[in-house]
């Protein structure tokens, strides 16, 4: 592994029911090392963001959890991990696939599209210790070579359904950890800044008329995405110039 902590221990297993309740588990009972990676080859119950469930093909993907101390980062500004783990995911799968032929983009909060279907899901779960974060895990279900997503199938993607290629899933895996220590640490040395410019860059909607689903009131409005704050609340612009902020349950919007 060409990096410095991320994933020089990799617990490698053939199943289990979700490998961030594994690694959430495994933090309760003994010290692990930051950068400390568990990726299982199937996963019985993968848990997806607002309790869904993930599905994934035996063997065919990547599902990973990679622990974290992030003891830098205040609780309310949590969402700085999102943005880089995302980051790292769009470089990755720009490495691989170049840009010629694909639209990768990070749709808020942190699902990953290529040619708009998703293509990677991302479950962050947060350790609190007083106003700081002790721990993250970072849990990422990338699909690789799966070919058929059944009903998902008009939303859902892979590497090999995108390029028709298949692909060596530790090879994968090894370039998205070489970027996610790239960007952590970029994080830890405080370029949060750059970080937004280039999360913002890369995310579906910004700066761009869409229209969003009001999920308390059942109603929907036209706006704009103009920022995504360090607590992770989506800012909007309406045509009328007035700006206001959403958390993840209040607003959604499709791809
Ligand atoms: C989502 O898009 O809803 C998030 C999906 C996250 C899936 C990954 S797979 C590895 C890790 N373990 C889990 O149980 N979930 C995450």
């Amino acid at each position: 592994m060409d990096t410095l902590f991320i994933g020089n221990n990799i617990v490698r297993l053939t199943e289990v029911d979700s490998t961030n309740s594994y690694a959430r588990a495994l933090l309760k009972d003994v010290n692990v090392h930051e950068g400390m990676v568990i990726w299982a080859d199937n996963q019985t119950n993968g848990r997806g963001q607002r309790g869904s469930v993930w599905n994934a093909e035996p063997l065919a993907n990547i599902t990973f959890s990679l622990i974290l101390n992030p003891g830098f980062l205040n609780a309310t500004n949590h969402f700085h991990l999102s943005k880089i783990v995302a980051l790292a995911i769009h470089a990755t799968l720009t490495e691989i696939l170049g840009t010629d032929n694909y639209d990768i983009k990070i749709k808020w909060p942190n699902d990953i599209l290529v040619n708009r279907k998703k293509i990677c899901g991302v479950l962050i779960e947060h350790i609190f210790r007083a106003d700081h974060i002790h721990q993250s895990i970072v849990g990422i279900g990338l699909n690789v070579n799966q070919v058929d997503f059944g009903e998902l199938e008009s939303k859902a993607t892979s590497l090999k359904l995108v390029s028709g290629k298949e692909f060596a899933r530790d090879e994968v895996l090894s370039k998205l950890l070489k970027n996610l220590e790239v960007l952590y640490l970029q994080l830890k040395q405080g370029k949060e800044k750059e970080i937004n410019i280039n999360y913002l860059k890369f995310l579906l909607y910004f700066e761009q008329e869409t229209s969003f689903n009001d999920l308390k009131n059942n109603s929907s409005f036209k706006g704009k995405i103009v920022n995504v704050l360090p607590n992770g609340y989506l800012e909007v612009e309406f045509n009328s110039g007035e700006r206001r902020k959403f958390d993840m349950k209040e607003v959604g919007f499709g791809y």
